[in-house]
């Protein structure tokens, strides 16, 4: 099992490249089961969680053919061709490893009339239900049955015929997989509530793209009018928000200076809007963001929510750079259950916080020390290297699967800008 060593104290300065959205990624590749022509993907980010999605695709029937992919580019072009499909069966041995699997579900029953998914295990952050993908789609016309650990969604004979549905919580893969249902139903289909992520604007603007027809896109109403059959296309991915987001923190942690190249600053607005009332100097043209700490970090509270809010999925990186700010801080997390996995490992390298529920109490400025530690989610492992850029001595960072599932090629990127770290194989 590989292995990070970070040795803490340098600034980190220079440019880093952001790959393209795990995010956006794991709910374009599956609209190219909506279409029997190819789908071409660019910019779709070198992730475990992306190589386990083309493997589920693969079970389908789908081809899948990668180009223009120098080891050194970041990033590939991939297309995908889904003209004749083996199985509408998504097993639970592929499923459990990745829960975006559910993502199949919408488009496949749209293309198949029927598509049976093993339901996904929880995981790390909570036990992070579907009820509101199977409301959606039965809202939508389908019946969905559950039976032996399977979700199997039936559509009536000539198709979907669409529908309406108001979502209580905003659910991002629901709302994902409810739009790439409705976009080959008989009828028009309305979504209220939905969430509105930059990544389900991705999503229907490839859908858009492909020849579906949706209004609202970027609110949180969404009306979509069915149409007989989507084309292929070829479709660039969004840079990765919270990917540019953590390299953010990485280099405010260590008061550097850093270019986030490809990030755009419109999306990252919480995420920015947080670093700079904690004294980080931010800058940003069409085609990065830069990021500065030249004087001391200032305590904030945040308290995550879904989009425009801060997002969850900043919440731990956010945590490590607070450590360092002068002040208590209150850190809400409004999303998931138990999302601060991160606070013992981050207590052992001489943070002082104390949580009670959703929410963590910050004090700071801490001195750190490099640990021994372990990842246990995605995000949470990154906090774990941010605090390690900051800490005194070596940390190393295992279990780093978890981190290979959503950051491309991490300890490449942060040697470009300087930082002391090394990958090592146990
Ligand atoms: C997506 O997960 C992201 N994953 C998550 O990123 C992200 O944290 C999350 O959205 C929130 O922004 C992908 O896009 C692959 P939700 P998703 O449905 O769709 C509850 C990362 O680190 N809920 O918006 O699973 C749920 O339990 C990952 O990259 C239901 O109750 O999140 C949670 O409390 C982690 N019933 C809340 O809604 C449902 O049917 C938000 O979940 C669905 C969700």
């Amino acid at each position: 099992m590989d292995k990070l060593i970070v040795r803490g104290g340098n600034k980190l300065a220079g440019t880093i490249p952001i790959s393209g959205a795990k995010n956006a990624a794991l709910t374009l590749i599956p609209c190219a089961l909506l279409t029997e022509e190819p789908l071409t993907l660019r910019n779709l980010p070198r992730l475990a969680d992306i190589d386990g999605f083309q493997h589920l695709m693969g079970q389908f029937g789908v081809s899948i053919s990668i180009q223009g992919n120098r080891p050194e580019d970041f990033g590939r072009v991939v297309t995908y061709e889904a003209s004749r499909l083996t199985s509408s069966v998504a097993p639970y041995d592929l499923v459990r490893k990745m829960r975006a699997s559910i993502l199949v579900l919408g488009p496949m029953l749209a293309r198949a009339g029927e598509a049976t998914v093993s339901m996904p295990g929880g995981c790390a952050i909570g036990n992070r239900p579907i009820d509101l993908h199977l409301k959606a789609l039965e809202a939508f016309g389908a019946e969905i049955e559950l039976a032996q650990g399977y979700v199997k969604a039936i559509a009536p004979d000539g198709g979907l015929p669409g529908g309406e549905f108001d979502f209580p919580v905003v659910s991002v893969g629901a709302t994902e997989n409810a739009l790439m249902a409705a976009v080959l139903a008989n009828g028009t289909s309305r979504l209220f509530n939905a969430a509105r992520e930059p990544e389900i604007v991705d999503l229907c603007n490839l859908l858009t793209a492909m020849g579906a027809e949706i209004e609202g896109i970027g609110s949180s109403d969404l009306t979509i009018h069915g149409v007989k059959r989507l084309n292929g296309a070829t479709y660039k991915v969004m840079p990765d928000r919270i990917e540019a987001g953590s390299y953010a923190c990485a280099a405010a942690i260590t008061g550097g200076e850093v270019r986030l190249e490809g990030a755009r600053a419109d999306e990252m607005g919480a995420t920015l809007h947080a670093l700079e009332v904690m004294g980080v100097t931010v800058e940003s043209d069409a085609k990065s963001v830069t990021v500065r700490a030249d004087r001391p970090l200032k305590a904030t509270d945040l308290t995550t929510a879904p989009y425009p809010g801060l997002a969850t999925d900043m919440q731990a990186q956010l945590m490590s750079l607070l450590c360092k700010a002068e002040g208590t801080s209150v850190l809400k997390e409004t999303i998931f259950e138990n999302r601060f996995m991160h606070v013992p490992e981050l207590s052992r390298m001489g943070c002082d916080i104390a949580t009670e529920g959703r929410t963590a109490i910050v004090k700071g400025p801490q001195d750190l020390t490099g640990a021994e530690v372990m990842a246990t989610d995605l995000r949470a492992s990154m906090s774990l290297v941010i605090a390690g850029l900051a800490a005194e001595g070596e940390t190393t960072v295992r279990r780093l699967y978890h981190l290979d599932r959503g950051y491309e090629r991490l300890e490449e990127k942060l040697q470009l800008v300087g930082a002391d770290i090394e990958r090592l194989g146990d």
